[in-house]
């Protein structure tokens, strides 16, 4: 752990990367938002956008992305992958709650489909936009904001690695270990699908055992299928295999 304030700037990260993923790399102090530098652009598998603030950043179902400027990891990674399919959600997710892990040194959990937990708070956010046969994978992590920068009344509890853990860390490092990670499980997922990162992913199952919502009928979330489904017991009895869609969590 480290000063929280480190560069996103293209010297910093750079000399931090390990795989291909993150060239070409582009960087903007401030942008509408990163996946709009990726969409369209024609550039190839594992081009990645960074930006220190966005001013219209994009959240799920329509909903807005805020960040304070200088706090968070804002990025977007362009993929080309052989679908557009729920499961990839799952992989970068996979791969985000691993970077925390290492940044942090505390398990992360997946809240299905897309979402990264920290102690009971979300800290990071995946959205996916396809467009054509690419995939852009626009990443949010909340990293050195405090409690007062985080939005007040989410659907889901917020949090960031330094409202949990009380320290500052570094983003460069954090980008790096995530495309990283990032590229590595996205590779095996080409290869032998999402047998193949299971692994990782069902016992970092933070619904498993929660109350939920679907469609308005209440249940308990129990484990990620292998296919990536959410298997939900209905308290009627029923028994549900959530594929794509929202889920309401109940509080
Ligand atoms: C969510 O949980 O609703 C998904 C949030 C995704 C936010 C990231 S920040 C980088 C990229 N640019 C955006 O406008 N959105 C994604």
């Amino acid at each position: 752990m480290t000063a929280a304030t480190s560069s996103l700037a293209p010297e910093a990260v750079r000399p931090l990367l390990r795989g291909s993923f993150g060239e070409p790399y582009l960087y903007e102090p401030v942008c509408a938002s990163t996946q709009d530098l990726l969409r369209g652009s024609g550039l190839p598998e594992g081009a990645v956008a960074v930006a220190d603030h966005q001013t219209g950043g994009r959240g799920r179902s329509g909903r807005t992305w805020e960040d304070a400027p200088g706090t968070a990891l804002l990025c977007s990674v362009l993929l080309r992958p052989p679908t557009a399919e729920p499961q990839l959600s799952l992989v970068c997710a996979i791969a985000v709650a691993e970077a925390v892990e290492r940044a942090t040194e505390l398990a992360a959990q997946v809240k299905w489909p897309n979402d990264v937990m920290l102690d009971r708070r979300k800290v990071a956010g995946i959205l996916l936009e396809a467009e054509g046969d690419t995939v852009v994978c626009g990443i949010g992590v909340n990293v050195d904001q405090r409690r007062e920068q985080l939005p007040q009344d989410p659907p889901t509890p917020a949090g960031s690695l330094r409202t949990v853990t009380g320290a500052g860390h570094d983003r460069a490092e954090l980008l790096a270990s995530l495309l990283d990670l990032l590229e590595q499980h996205y590779r095996a997922w080409r290869q032998g699908g999402l047998e193949a990162v299971f692994h990782e992913l069902g016992p970092r199952n933070f619904l498993f055992g929660r109350r939920v919502r679907v469609d308005g009928r209440p249940g308990t979330a129990h484990a990620i299928a292998r296919d990536g489904a959410l298997e939900v017991a209905l308290d009627d009895g029923g028994h549900l295999r959530v594929t794509t869609g929202e889920l309401e969590v109940v509080r």
